[in-house]
């Protein structure tokens, strides 16, 4: 079977509901601290994506049962720090940096060494950003020059720590966090604002976990080696993964859409709040909370008088995965729009800021880059008739579902290669896509 797939058409109008892959940071948290309960959790709507199937089978490597019936995992753990093996174990993350660097805060007490590896994306990607703070907390951790592989083995010294988390990086809060589990005493967290999954997790699990918020900062505070219980989870839809398809409505034709459930908690919707400066009219209708998180529907219909923005970088962390997309939004608004420090783009699943430009220019939009600002000169006239094969970024998932959202509305004839990177964070997305009517070989 191919790997690539071809759009020759843009989309025409569409009037649909739809529901989207469930949210890939909350499934892979909720497998791993299923993974340290005392006895057995129940997980509906896990999204089922190549990451989170990752989690799944790192922790079975590591000793802990699950089964699937109808739509629920259920996944039987042992407590904090329950993690067993006969001897020394290889655990693999595949494509996803929040699973191996999450994974890493768990097993700070092993009983056994573990050796962590990932694909040849996740490779290439900085670990020191997590094996700074686990140093400080006592662990015996080892990376080939702070990349993968790196090897981890339980360490009975472990005291808990202070740390000032200044990147933004709820990757490296979490797994702090995983560790302060571990750890006896109060760990203390000063953690710029990032997605604050973890917390409401623990919170919900009630987990001895506090967050005072000051500022840009929140102050968190963790009790070590509370043991909690299992529980019930239902994972609600993923912002990222519905903000492909709130674009593509938006810059569609008298088109209309409606994403069910899906997760809008603060610190991931800078996406609307983007969008809806730049004219675009979105709304959450239905909002209700489940186990902690907030979830709503998001109503979108095509606008056609869009302009630019001037992005405050306060909404950097709240829009991290989606700058790629937004930029395509600002490709056709009226004006400049300007967007700041986005340097944690390139410390993804590929070099993002980099990929981002040239795939604009490459479709002849305008972009001037001065360090890691950009701004992007938009012409709400911008159609495409051309030729494109887009290949060479490193499979990562989120250039694909740009470039087949740039054809959809766009025009032109693409080929676009790595169809597979999609299964990433979400193996419905083209599928759905037909749905709606796209034409797709
Ligand atoms: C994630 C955090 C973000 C995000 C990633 C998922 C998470 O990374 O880009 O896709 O689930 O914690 P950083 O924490 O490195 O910003």
């Amino acid at each position: 079977m191919s790997n690539h797939i071809i759009i020759k058409n843009r989309l025409e109008k569409f009037n649909k509901k739809i529901k989207v892959s469930s949210d890939k940071s909350i499934s892979i948290r909720s497998v791993l601290l299923a993974s340290q309960a005392v006895g057995v959790s129940k997980i509906s709507n896990l999204l089922e994506s190549e990451d989170v199937l990752s989690a799944l089978k790192s922790i079975k490597r590591l000793g802990i049962n699950y089964t699937k019936k109808s739509n629920n995992y259920f996944i039987e753990g042992f407590g904090i720090n329950g993690f067993s093996a006969k001897k020394n174990v290889i655990i693999n993350a595949g494509n996803s940096g929040t699973l191996a660097r999450l994974i890493l805060g768990l097993l700070v007490k092993s009983k056994f060494k573990v050796k962590l590896i990932g694909d040849k994306s996740l490779s290439k990607r900085d670990f020191s950003r997590v094996i700074k703070p686990l140093k400080l907390f006592g662990a015996n951790i080892n990376g080939n020059k702070n990349c993968l592989p790196i090897e981890i083995s339980g360490s009975s010294f472990l005291r808990p720590i202070i740390y000032n988390e200044s990147i933004g990086s709820a990757q490296v809060k979490s797994c702090i966090i995983f560790s302060a589990l571990n750890t006896p005493g109060k760990t203390i967290i000063n953690s710029k604002k990032s997605r604050n999954h973890t917390e409401l997790l623990l919170k919900y699990l009630g987990y001895p976990i506090k967050v005072q918020e000051r500022g840009e900062i929140d102050i968190i505070t963790i009790e070590g080696l509370k043991q909690f219980r299992a529980f019930n989870y239902r994972v609600p839809g993923d912002i990222s993964s519905a903000s492909f398809f709130i674009v593509l409505t938006l810059l569609s034709k008298k088109s209309q859409l409606i994403i069910k459930n899906v997760n809008v908690n603060e610190s991931r919707i800078g996406i609307l709040k983007i969008l809806n400066i730049m004219g675009a009219g979105i709304k959450l209708r239905n909002k209700k909370i489940y186990n902690g998180e907030k979830i709503a529907d998001i109503h979108i219909k095509s606008k056609k008088n869009l302009k630019s923005v001037n992005c405050s970088s306060r909404l950097n962390s709240s829009t991290i995965d989606e700058f790629l997309i937004i930029f395509l939004v600002a490709a056709k608004a009226k004006g400049i729009s300007k967007f700041k420090d986005l340097g944690e783009m390139n410390k993804k699943e590929s070099k993002r800021l980099d990929l981002g430009i040239k795939f604009l220019k490459s479709i002849g939009v305008k972009v001037i880059r001065y360090k890691d600002d950009i701004n992007i000169y938009g012409n709400p006239n911008l159609l495409l008739s051309k030729s494109f094969e887009i290949k060479d970024f490193l499979k990562d998932h989120r250039i694909f579902f740009l470039s087949c959202i740039a054809a959809l509305t766009l025009g032109g004839k693409w080929k676009i290669n790595d169809k597979n990177s999609a299964n990433t964070s979400f193996p419905n997305f083209l599928k759905i896509l037909k749905k709606l009517g796209a034409k797709i070989i």
